[in-house]
């Protein structure tokens, strides 16, 4: 299969192009390196496509029309995975247009020239951030609750998912062999277990990242965003998902889709586990004491999400293999040990 991922120099695009590649396939990357690493993709050259024809690299933004047109043209890919996007829920409140160029407006750009070009199947790069804040009787949260984002971030993210459904049904109004699916992320954790590639943003912001870099010695301690919640120990229970499980569930998803489908799942393990959980974990795999202080809740934080992976496990026979904690910090460590400037080192 030929297969155009964008955003495949990012961390989850990264960790979809070594498992196509790793399985045969043969990928361009349109990234515009404004949060991908090119080392990522250097490194998943050097061990999967020596001959270097199976691995191709294009540097531009996914709204750059002529540019997307021509790549199209060339690698007549048969299915897109579109992860490229911006991703900080935090900068988004400050900078939403920013996120609306990116995450709609470049992301309807580059459905139009799919659609234009003949491309049969699509899968979109959603989040549980699309819910908002779910009353506690929608958790565990299914497909069908109801969304009402609460950040710039999450409504962003939920329009394309609006506008790529409402392609998708009219492709099959006029008969086009068209299928696409939202696959909407909890919490994505870990990194590839082979040590190739890893989690790396900059700035750093998620928890897991944040923990290593305690337990590294670059931080002195994490702060505990909010400890009055209403959950068993007062703080945010989150879903996290293993990156390598999710890349298995885009493939999946791909195996299944069919002319005239238009599809959404959650991508979650189906338990939360809180910040306190997850720092205990750390201590556990790492040796490291840790330090934490309390600190006051962020902003737009809601106090629990995690996902019913159910109706994704039914159609598509896809379950999270990775679900203790434990074993998804190890991987994540893994990176953080053998890299711990990142791409830099
Ligand atoms: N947290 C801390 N201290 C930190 C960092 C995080 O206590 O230094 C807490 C957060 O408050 C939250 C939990 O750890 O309760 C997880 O935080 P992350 O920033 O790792 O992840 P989020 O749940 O905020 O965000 C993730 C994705 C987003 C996505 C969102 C949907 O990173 O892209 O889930 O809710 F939009």
């Amino acid at each position: 299969m030929q297969v155009l991922v964008t955003g495949g120099a990012g961390y989850i695009g990264s960790h979809a192009v070594q498992r196509l590649l790793a399985g045969g396939h043969d990928v361009t990357v349109i990234d515009n390196l404004s949060r991908g690493n090119r080392s990522a993709i250097d490194r998943l050259a050097e061990r999967h496509d020596p001959s270097g024809d199976r691995l191709r690299f294009v540097e531009a933004d996914v709204g750059d029309r002529p540019i997307v047109d021509a790549v199209l043209r060339d690698a007549k890919p048969d299915a897109v995975l579109h992860f490229a996007a911006l991703a900080y829920v935090g900068e988004s409140v400050h900078q939403p247009l920013r996120y609306w160029r990116a995450n709609t407006s470049a992301s309807i750009e580059l459905l139009d020239a799919c659609l234009d070009a003949g491309v049969e199947r699509f899968i979109f790069s959603s989040t549980c951030a699309s819910y908002g804040e779910p009353s506690p009787e929608r958790i565990p949260i299914g497909e069908d609750c109801p969304q009402h984002p609460i950040n710039p971030y999450g409504r962003s993210k939920l329009a394309f998912e609006r506008a790529l459904f409402d392609a998708g049904e009219a492709q099959k109004l006029t008969g086009k062999a068209f299928a696409c699916a939202a696959l909407r992320y909890f919490n994505v954790a870990g990194s590839d277990r082979t040590g190739l590639i890893g989690e790396s943003h900059d700035p750093e912001t998620h928890l897991i990242p944040i923990l290593l870099q305690v337990a590294l010695g670059q931080r002195e301690r994490v702060t505990v965003f909010g400890t009055d919640y209403d959950t068993p120990d007062g703080t945010c229970v989150r879903d996290y998902v293993h990156v390598e499980d999710l890349i298995d569930a885009h493939l999946a998803v791909l195996g299944k889709l069919e002319a005239g489908d238009v599809r959404t799942y959650n991508l979650g393990i189906g338990k939360g586990s809180s910040v306190r959980e997850m720092i205990e974990a750390t201590r556990r795999v790492t040796g490291h004491a840790i330090p934490t202080e309390d600190g006051p809740r962020r902003e737009g934080d809601p106090p629990t999400l995690f996902a019913d992976p159910s109706k994704i496990e039914r159609e598509i026979g896809w379950r999270a293999s990775i679900t203790d904690l434990d074993e998804i910090i190890e991987s994540a460590w893994r990176w953080f040990r053998e890299h711990p400037r990142g791409y830099a080192s």
